[in-house]
């Protein structure tokens, strides 16, 4: 009797012990981090300001929930090894930074590193992983997003995994964002590990430049977009390609910021605001709160879209949404306007990932998600200009 029971905690161990926490990114997660606009620029007020102003603005309202404080919020750890925050940064420490967030409905991230130091040069948790997973759990962390640097040789399957199992025992429900760049193609293990992976090194606020920093560069989302080909196949519900956090807000042009924000929405990447929230322009403001592009982003199917007709500069985007429905985006990549002319009903709509094999006929309406209005429906040729590094994104719905 003795030895069943024991068996039992045995296999019940076994079976909760390598898992992840479900149900908690069945749709791409939605949020703010601080790295993209603030960097190591980072402070307990300017976090709390962050999320007043998510509330105040309308982006909670539009679903984004996470506040997540990336690289450089370290102190170091104490003499037992436990991590805490800079003093002069975080003076009141981060359970109550939480607590803050928490009492305002919304949800508190944190970074660490699966190597010795983090990227910034603070301690990472390897080695460390259990004791940093239940500290974490301790302030009240809901996310974390774990990055690669100082790794050495370590093999990034089972350093997420460490990570993964540590939270799980600690118990408390969190987010993993493996921050692994796609090194070790994260998408062909990270759907079991986390919940979703960056796909590539890091992204800057321009259309198509590249920014050397010695051994690396940060790329352009034009180039980052490009780099997400073939991946599609690896995500949905709960396990999501990351092609990195917007750079919306952040000094492009309001229509390259327009095409990026749609752009995203269309391969369903996760959501995380990477501007001054209590700083935006009404032409940010507006495009981080589009409540219909976000629901092509949203979609509870979880397809990816994809580049359904490439026609050099002119790309149109396809994803299919939830009963039958689909979202279009006419892309102009070109530096001058570009004349569409297209027949909804010419195409089949085929996508044999997601099963999908539809000739539209002329029953449907098209809606424009940034004009916000009806503009006709699939019996009519669609006929409009997509201005320079711009887009035009539709629903097409019956
Ligand atoms: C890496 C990550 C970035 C950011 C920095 C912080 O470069 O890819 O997103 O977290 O580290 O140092």
């Amino acid at each position: 009797m003795k030895r069943c029971f024991l068996a039992l905690i045995l296999l019940f161990s076994t079976v909760c012990y390598g898992q992840k926490f479900d149900q908690l990114a069945l749709t791409p997660p939605m949020g703010w981090n601080s790295w993209n606009r603030f960097a190591c620029d980072i402070r307990e007020d300017l976090i709390r300001q962050t999320a007043d102003a998510m509330v105040t603005s309308g982006m909670k309202d539009a679903g984004y929930r996470y506040i997540v404080i990336d690289d450089c919020w370290s102190g170091g750890r104490d003499s037992l090894g436990f991590l805490y925050p800079d003093p002069a940064k975080f003076p009141s420490g981060m359970k109550a930074l939480a607590d803050y967030i928490h009492a305002k409905g919304l949800k508190f991230g944190i970074y660490s590193d699966a190597g010795s130091r983090t990227c910034g040069g603070f301690p990472g948790s390897r080695g460390h992983e259990f004791q940093d997973a239940q500290m974490f759990a301790n302030w009240g962390v809901d996310y974390l997003k774990y990055d690669w640097c100082n790794t050495d040789s370590l093999n990034a399957e089972e350093a997420y995994k460490s990570m993964r199992n540590a939270l799980f025992t600690a118990g408390r429900p969190v987010v993993l964002s493996i921050c692994e760049w796609g090194n070790h193609s994260p998408w062909q293990w990270g759907a079991e590990v986390g919940h979703l992976w960056r796909t590539t090194g890091d992204i800057t606020n321009c259309w198509g430049c590249e920014i050397l920093y010695g051994v690396y560069s940060a790329f352009g989302w034009t180039q980052i977009l490009d780099k997400q080909k073939g991946l599609r196949v690896y995500a949905g519900p709960g396990h999501w390609n990351d092609p990195d956090m917007l750079e919306v807000g952040n000094g492009m042009p309001i229509n390259e910021d327009r095409a990026h924000f749609s752009l995203w929405c269309m391969i369903a990447a996760p959501l995380i605001a990477g501007n001054d929230l209590r700083n935006m322009s009404k032409e940010t403001h507006d495009i981080l709160t589009n409540k219909e592009v976000i629901a092509i982003d949203q979609d509870s199917l979880g397809v990816q879209g994809f580049n359904f007709i490439d026609d050099g500069d002119f790309e149109i985007w396809l994803k299919p949404l939830k009963n039958q429905e689909f979202a279009f985006c006419f892309f102009n990549r070109g530096t001058t306007p570009y004349a569409v002319s297209y027949d909804w009903q010419k195409y089949n709509l085929s996508d044999s990932f997601s099963n999908t094999n539809v000739r539209l006929d002329g029953n449907y309406k098209i809606r424009d998600l940034w004009a916000k209005k009806d503009i006709g429906t699939t019996k009519d040729i669609f006929k409009a200009m997509v201005p320079a590094h711009d887009v035009i994104m539709v629903r097409v719905y019956k």
